[in-house]
């Protein structure tokens, strides 16, 4: 169950998209981003924060998903691989959160692979006392404590990704 009220509000995670879009458009001036977003959990903060930059962009999507066994070791898998062709590209890695950072660095490797002219990575929420592999992030929305939030693009079994805004979830016992 969602736990009282909002933890990040509508209007809160919309200044902090504005506050985001603005640094990259900024760090980007003159360029073309690849904006790549890591699904699911990433499309409705993807949707939002393309749609406030101010530089031209490409976008694509991929999915990942890790089956974590114990707080050390993970599984991650490709499910859906990149279509664009990255070599040469200045890629821009989207995510919405960042737990343990196995998944996001399976995939950051995956993109370096193919050779991008620039990769930066953006989420919109970091619980980093919860890392275990150090992903450099370069655009960080909020630092968040260890607790499960649900909304916003981001689940509890498949539900409630489109809450307008994050809660946290308790399951119920
Ligand atoms: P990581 O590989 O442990 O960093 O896993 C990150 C992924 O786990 C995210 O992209 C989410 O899909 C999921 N995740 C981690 N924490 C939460 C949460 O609090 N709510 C919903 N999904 C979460
Ligand atoms: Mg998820």
């Amino acid at each position: 169950m969602i736990t009282g009220k909002p933890f990040l509000t509508t209007e809160q995670i919309r200044d902090k998209v504005t506050e985001l879009a603005d640094a990259i458009s900024r760090d980007y001036e003159g360029r073309e981003v690849l904006a790549i977003g890591i699904l699911k959990g990433a499309f409705v903060f993807f949707a939002d924060l393309i749609r406030a930059l101010r530089i031209p962009v490409t976008v694509d999507f991929i999915v990942a998903a890790s089956y974590i066994k114990t707080s050390s070791t993970g599984e991650t898998k490709i499910y859906y691989d990149v279509r664009e062709n990255i070599n040469g590209r200045d890629v821009l890695l989207i995510d919405d959160i960042i737990d343990t950072g196995i998944s996001l660095n399976y995939v950051r490797e995956r993109i370096l692979s193919l050779g991008p002219a620039s990769l930066k990575i953006c989420a919109l929420l970091d619980k980093s006392e919860r890392r275990v592999v150090d992903v450099p992030v370069n655009y960080t929305g909020f630092k968040i404590p260890n607790k499960f939030v649900v909304g916003y693009g981001l689940d509890y079994e498949n539900k409630y990704r489109n809450l307008p805004y994050i809660a946290t979830f308790k399951k119920e016992t």
